[in-house]
């Protein structure tokens, strides 16, 4: 699916910008402050109901306004009607969603239409991060390709909780932790599955991508870990953690320890590649990501890139742009000037691309 029309009221300094008509790749560019990452940011709020940087809703809305809107427009590829999509945002934190006019209670539900793959300064540190930040990574791409796993994670996300809060109590009926551990042990077991079928997936794709965007890199592997000891089935892996998550008052084995490992020659490559490096592994796992779900018909992710030419030298830019180019995805991507973007952006592929400029808080097509 793919975009076709945005409106924005009130996030940050975009009081009201209509644009009718989005292409496939939309750059826009303009001064620092002028409302470049916001714009991308409103179309977070649109297929996420929230923002990427950070948490605050109430930073997000307007000094001066109670609410901050996004409405949007998309086509989708088995249909000519255009689908609407609305997110509406108060200071009180509350969200309605609309899809096709029709109110939604989940982001679930927006989410499953509009998949975003965002590639910001922060999102560096997919990499160098804590693993939770990896977990969401990886998670992103099982809920976008296996519709029952959202239900399951959340079933997963109840039992754990259950468990802790009786693990945590002075004293414990053995009957109902056995109860709440097979739960547990059930949802655990179905997620990881998922996981791990996903991530054969993934892998050669990413290492395929890589071979492009970084020919020259040590041999990359990714590795998943399933958060408890491989040789282990996870009823097994609880019940041998039972005296430690007893003495401990938590659970301390299971998907909610999952990682993905990246190595390159070998070494970490949190611990060994250089920053520049980084982000294109970065890059590649975003990258992989939007392949892998077109490729199995699951339709296209639409990518959020802020500043690129800044985050990446110019050789490598020219070959993300390259690859974004070929992709057939859906971009919007920020820049400062406008030749930077266009410097780097394949010349065969610049007619689908559209310019917009960005000042205080206007947006004009240009
Ligand atoms: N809640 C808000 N209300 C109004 N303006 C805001 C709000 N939050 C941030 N801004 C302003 O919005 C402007 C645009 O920010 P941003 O989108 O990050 O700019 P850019 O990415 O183009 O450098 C900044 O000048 C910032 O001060
Ligand atoms: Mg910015």
């Amino acid at each position: 699916m793919a975009l076709q029309q945005l409106r924005i009221d009130s996030v940050r300094n975009l009081r009201r910008v209509r644009l009718d008509r989005l292409q496939r790749v939309n750059v826009f560019y303009g001064a620092n402050g002028s409302g470049k990452t916001s714009l991308l940011e409103s179309i977070h709020l649109l297929g996420m109901a929230r923002s990427f940087r950070g948490n605050s809703v109430k930073s997000l809305i307007s000094h001066d306004a109670t609410t901050c809107t996004v409405y949007g427009a998309a086509s989708l590829p088995s249909s000519p009607a255009l689908l609407s999509l609305g997110v509406q945002r108060n200071r009180g934190g509350e969200a309605q969603i609309r899809l096709a006019g029709q109110p939604v209670k989940t982001v679930a539900e927006l989410a499953e239409q509009l998949p975003l793959q965002v590639i910001t300064a922060e999102s560096f540190s997919l990499l160098t991060g804590p693993p939770g930040g990896r977990r969401q990574y990886l998670d992103w791409g099982v809920f976008h390709v296996e519709h029952t796993f959202f239900s399951q994670w959340q079933r997963f996300q109840r039992c754990i909780k259950q468990r802790n809060m009786l693990l945590r109590r002075g004293k414990i009926d053995d009957h109902e932790l056995a109860f709440w551990t097979r739960d547990l042990a059930a949802a655990g077991t179905a997620i990881t599955a998922h996981r791990k079928a996903y991530f054969e997936r993934l892998t050669p794709r990413f290492i395929e991508t890589m071979s492009q965007l970084a020919p020259s890199l040590p041999a990359l592997e990714l590795r998943f870990r399933q958060g408890w000891d491989a040789g282990l089935n996870y009823t097994e892996a609880l019940d041998q953690g039972l005296a430690t998550d007893v003495e401990q008052g938590y659970t301390h084995t299971g998907p909610q320890r999952a990682d993905i490992r990246v190595t390159s020659g070998g070494h970490s490559a949190a611990d060994t590649l250089s920053r520049g490096q980084q982000k294109l592994v970065v890059c590649g796992l975003k990258l992989a990501q939007g392949l892998l779900m077109s490729e199995l018909g699951k339709g296209d992710c639409t990518y959020l890139i802020d500043d690129l030419p800044s985050e990446l030298d110019q050789e490598h830019s020219e070959t993300v742009c390259g690859f974004l180019a070929a992709m057939g995805a859906q971009v919007f991507i920020t820049c400062v000037e406008r030749e930077e973007l266009l410097s780097v952006w394949p010349e065969a592929k610049s007619e689908a691309l559209a310019m917009f400029h960005v000042e205080h808080g206007e947006v004009s097509p240009v």
